[in-house]
């Protein structure tokens, strides 16, 4: 696989307001933004995200956040172009202001934002096992809507830690009806088990999977154990990468400028950049969707991502930025 490298052209902007805010759970806020003059906005395919840019506190370089867009009319495709984007948003006290940003949001709010793309979009398969965990929902609910379109078979697991802390289920029962199962950690009964659910599926049938990264790693490994072939998993992690114990500071250089910059252990290489001013891409932060990848002239990298190819990798050329590191103190970047 050649590597995605980082796009010269930035994704279209667009200014938004918000139109509505709803809270379907104590956590979580459902926000919808329109165009400020009311115009159509770009269509989008199941699974699509869009980048919303968050201003930083201290008068630093913006940030973009990530969040998917819900759909729930299987009578509207969205794929023409929208009135409205919907968004649904887990505030994270501990998280690094996005999501609080986001809940302190009020009507008529502006908003910058990316047109939607998408990292995690749905094939054409007969049967779908949909699983979702928590705010995992909001792309997988767009999925279900899609194939209720297409009427096309499919099988929506939901699951969180108590039935109140489960967005959107209203919206759920009245799209899915006895295709949604939902589950609740506090509940014997119904508590999400992976190994019941994949004993009763097909195996090598489609799966979605999104939620936290400990849930998606539970489904990935006990599919594999059960034979489903790679191409039939797919998963989006709602979690950014974090430090890892042990990680330690390392010096990079940029080689246009000769410039050298620290990256402290608890600090991301990416977050590094964007700080001292650099000019890179980035979406996922969690090293799958390609998007920062850079050029390494030398240095030896410590791979962290799900994206680049073991050939790739053991080229020693290229990195993506947002979560692998460095194992010689010293990197030079093509930047
Ligand atoms: S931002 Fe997606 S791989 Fe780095």
């Amino acid at each position: 696989m050649t590597p995605m490298l980082a796009p010269t052209l930035a994704p279209s902007l667009l200014t938004l307001r918000v139109a509505a805010i709803e809270a379907p759970t104590s956590l979580i806020k459902s926000i919808t933004l329109e165009a400020t003059d009311g115009a159509l906005l770009p269509g989008y395919t199941p699974g699509a995200h869009l980048q919303v840019e968050i201003p930083c506190a201290n008068g630093g370089a913006p940030q973009w956040r990530s969040y998917s867009l819900i759909h729930l009319d299987p009578h509207d495709d969205p794929r023409e172009g929208v009135r409205a984007y919907r968004l649904g948003i887990r505030r994270e006290d501990e998280g690094r202001g996005g999501s609080r940003h986001m809940h302190a949001l009020e009507v008529g709010a502006t908003l910058t934002v990316r047109a939607p793309v998408n990292h995690f979009p749905l094939a054409a398969p007969p049967c779908v096992l949909l699983i979702a965990g928590g705010i995992g929902i909001t792309p997988i609910v767009s999925m279900a809507s899609a194939l209720a379109a297409q009427q096309r078979d499919y099988v929506l697991h939901f699951s969180g830690r108590t039935r109140e802390a489960l967005p959107f289920v209203n919206e759920l029962r009245a799209l899915a009806g006895e295709r949604l199962i939902l589950h609740a950690d506090d509940e014997p009964a119904t508590r999400f088990s992976i190994d019941a659910l994949l004993e009763n599926a097909q195996v090598n049938q489609p799966i979605y999977v999104c939620g936290p990264a400990g849930m998606i790693d539970a489904v990935l490994a006990a599919a594999r154990k059960r034979g489903w072939h790679e191409c039939d998993l797919h998963y989006e992690l709602f979690t950014e990468a974090a430090p890892q114990e042990g990680d330690t500071a390392f010096e990079v250089e940029l080689k246009s400028s000769g410039k050298r910059l620290t990256v402290p252990a608890d600090k991301s290489l990416l977050d590094t950049l964007i700080e001292h001013g650099a000019d890179v891409m980035y979406d996922c932060r969690a090293g799958y969707c390609g998007l920062c990848s850079t050029r390494v002239a030398s240095g030896e990298i410590e791979h962290r991502d799900t994206y680049l190819s073991d050939a790739d990798k053991a080229s020693g050329k290229v990195m993506q930025v947002c979560v692998s590191r460095c194992k010689s103190g010293r990197l030079v970047l093509d930047l």
